[in-house]
């Protein structure tokens, strides 16, 4: 099990707290079943405006009775079933205010990172980059070499995370849907 890390905060404090944060922790720890409805809030929420099931939602409207929200969340539960142990969740206060999915393909020694969201109060303050860089440590001591993260091209938040963790693009893909008639 990955140690549980801390990481200073100068915001994001608990909003019951009257105190600007300054003497609050970012806690990273394990995923545990329970972390999950909240784990996908967050999720679904931080990936409006970034989500490939949002843009498809926006063409074809919900499909098969479901909207983009109920796809994104699903996400989730495949990262839980593929490795629940690479699921990392940040604490402040005990609330949870974001996670990080992660799983290994350990034969080609890369590791991927699936989903990473963190509520919108929570953002912009250096907490992103720490539970990407969790995450690479998480790999490294699994032994993989490399890592793998997508974004789309209008996140330009990821873009420049990413890259300024040392992720090179290598490729721009195009995602197509078709209406069966
Ligand atoms: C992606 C996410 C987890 C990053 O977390 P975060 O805590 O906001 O990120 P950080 O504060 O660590 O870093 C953000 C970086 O982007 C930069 N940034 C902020 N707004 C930007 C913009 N409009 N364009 C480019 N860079 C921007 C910041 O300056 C910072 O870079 P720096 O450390 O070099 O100054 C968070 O923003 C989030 O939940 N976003 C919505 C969901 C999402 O996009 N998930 C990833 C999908 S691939």
């Amino acid at each position: 099990m990955a140690a549980i890390r801390q990481t200073r905060m100068i915001g994001c404090a608990d909003p019951q707290t009257t105190d600007n944060g300054a003497n609050h922790t970012m806690l990273i720890r394990p995923f545990r079943p329970d972390d999950l409805p909240i784990l996908k809030r967050i999720t679904v929420a931080a990936f409006d405006g970034v989500s490939i099931d949002q843009g498809i939602q926006e063409l074809f409207g919900p499909i098969h009775g479901y909207d983009w929200q109920w796809r994104k969340a699903r996400h989730l539960d495949e990262d839980v079933t593929r490795d629940p142990s690479g699921i990392f969740v940040a604490e402040i206060d005990g609330r949870i205010i974001g996670g990080i999915t992660t799983w290994q393909d350990r034969e080609a020694g890369i590791g991927h990172i699936p989903n990473l969201a963190l509520e919108a109060d929570c953002r912009g303050q250096g907490l992103g980059r720490k539970l990407i860089e969790f995450a690479l440590q998480h790999f490294r001591e699994s032994g993989l070499t490399h890592a793998k993260i997508e974004t789309l091209v209008q996140n330009a938040v990821g873009e420049h995370l990413y890259t300024s963790l040392g992720f090179r693009e290598v490729a721009r893909q195009i995602h197509f849907v078709a209406e069966l008639s």
